[in-house]
């Protein structure tokens, strides 16, 4: 089955047979070398010549885990965090720092609307309690791209921290860490980088990691500095996914040996042929080309079109699309074109769309 999915994605062949390497106690020096292997790839792909000042903290669980943790471990008592929402992964931030009543008045923008940065500061001047602002990178919800370092540079002039979660922009889109200090960047392994679900990961930089290990521990299981802590000593405080890790460090050596600005510039050229034969198709996009993301387009349904009908009928013949979410379920469709797809593969799915396209115009 090809998934045009966001998350889980089709990964290599090479990174299949990853996980099924012998059985491995993770309190044996093996788990530790993959460990800090994976750790070192991390800080190597995405802060190349600032390797030294980040650091990256592993995490069973999925993307929402390392957002999770991000922001729960961000903030000394008393302080705030001012949260970015214009998608559905926005809200899903908002709802982490409500849940924990750690938040204040969000930053809410329609869905598809990229936020302005003088608003950010503006808010910032009002808000003298909030010390982070979380944002989402790549608004999977349309495939929009946020102006991360505009209001990163933002934040930081105003001495506060940034916190991003890029789980499907990591490896998809251009992303500058440590030129406009992002404190933390969460991610995962089964996005853009091609690896199984199961394992995902902050960077984080050093000096703020160090800053927080003495900020209150809001989770048992989300603690990213009792992560670190750890992690320096090869351990983990739980049991982690050992074969997502063995998938992960295959799917990092691939990234590497591609190259990100490699990886990034193959999603382009997928994108870009998803979208010239959409259109030649007259579906409308959701979002103007100058917003969209490199790995996912959100079309509009078209008159008389389900989604589910779309769905099953592509299903048939070997494709997965995504739906849309919240606001925009039933509305839309999307189309993502992350993981290990070739041309071939893409031009197949084109193909099956145009001919279910055609076969339930014709009903
Ligand atoms: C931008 C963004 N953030 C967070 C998540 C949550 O990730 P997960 O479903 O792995 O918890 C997703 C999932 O697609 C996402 O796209």
């Amino acid at each position: 089955m090809i998934l045009l999915s966001p998350g889980p994605v089709n990964v290599s062949a090479r990174v299949r047979a990853a996980l099924q390497r012998p059985d491995l106690c993770h309190r044996e020096s093996e788990f530790a070398d993959l460990m800090q292997g994976i750790r070192r790839k991390l800080v190597q792909a995405f802060v190349p010549g600032a390797e030294a000042d980040y650091t990256a903290v592993l995490l069973t669980g999925s993307g929402s885990a390392a957002v999770e943790a991000a922001v729960l471990s961000s903030l000394p008592n008393g302080k705030r965090a001012l949260v970015i929402n214009n998608g559905a992964y926005g809200e899903r931030l908002a709802s982490i720092v409500g849940v924990h009543r750690l938040g204040v008045a969000e930053f809410k923008l329609d869905w598809g609307t990229r936020p302005d940065p003088e608003k950010l500061r503006l808010a910032l001047r009002q808000h003298p309690e909030v010390h982070v602002v979380a944002m989402v990178h790549h608004e999977t919800t349309t495939g929009l791209i946020n102006p991360v370092k505009d209001m990163a540079e933002v934040a930081d002039s105003l001495n506060r921290v940034f916190v991003l979660d890029s789980v499907s922009g990591l490896g998809g889109e251009e992303l500058d860490v440590a030129g406009p200090h992002l404190y933390m960047v969460a991610g995962t392994a089964h996005d853009c980088l091609q690896g199984a679900p199961g394992v995902s990961f902050v960077l984080v930089r050093k000096g703020f990691m160090e800053r927080m290990k003495a900020y209150p521990k809001r989770s048992w299981y989300l603690h990213l500095p009792h992560y670190y802590e750890d992690a320096e000593k090869g351990s983990s405080p739980v049991t982690p996914a050992v074969q997502v890790f063995y998938a992960f460090d295959e799917a990092l050596n691939e990234l590497l040996e591609e190259g990100v600005p490699t990886r990034i510039q193959r999603y382009k050229n997928a994108a870009a042929m998803i979208r010239k034969k959409m259109d030649e198709l007259e579906m409308k996009p959701v979002l103007p080309a100058e917003l969209q993301s490199n790995s996912l387009t959100a079309y509009h349904l078209p008159d008389g079109v389900t989604y589910q009908m779309l769905h099953d009928k592509l299903k048939e013949r070997g494709y997965v699309i995504y739906p849309g979410q919240g606001l925009l379920d039933g509305k839309i469709f999307r189309v993502a074109n992350m993981g290990a797809l070739t041309e071939q593969q893409i031009d197949g799915f084109l193909t099956a769309f145009q001919g279910t396209i055609r076969t339930i115009a014709a009903r």
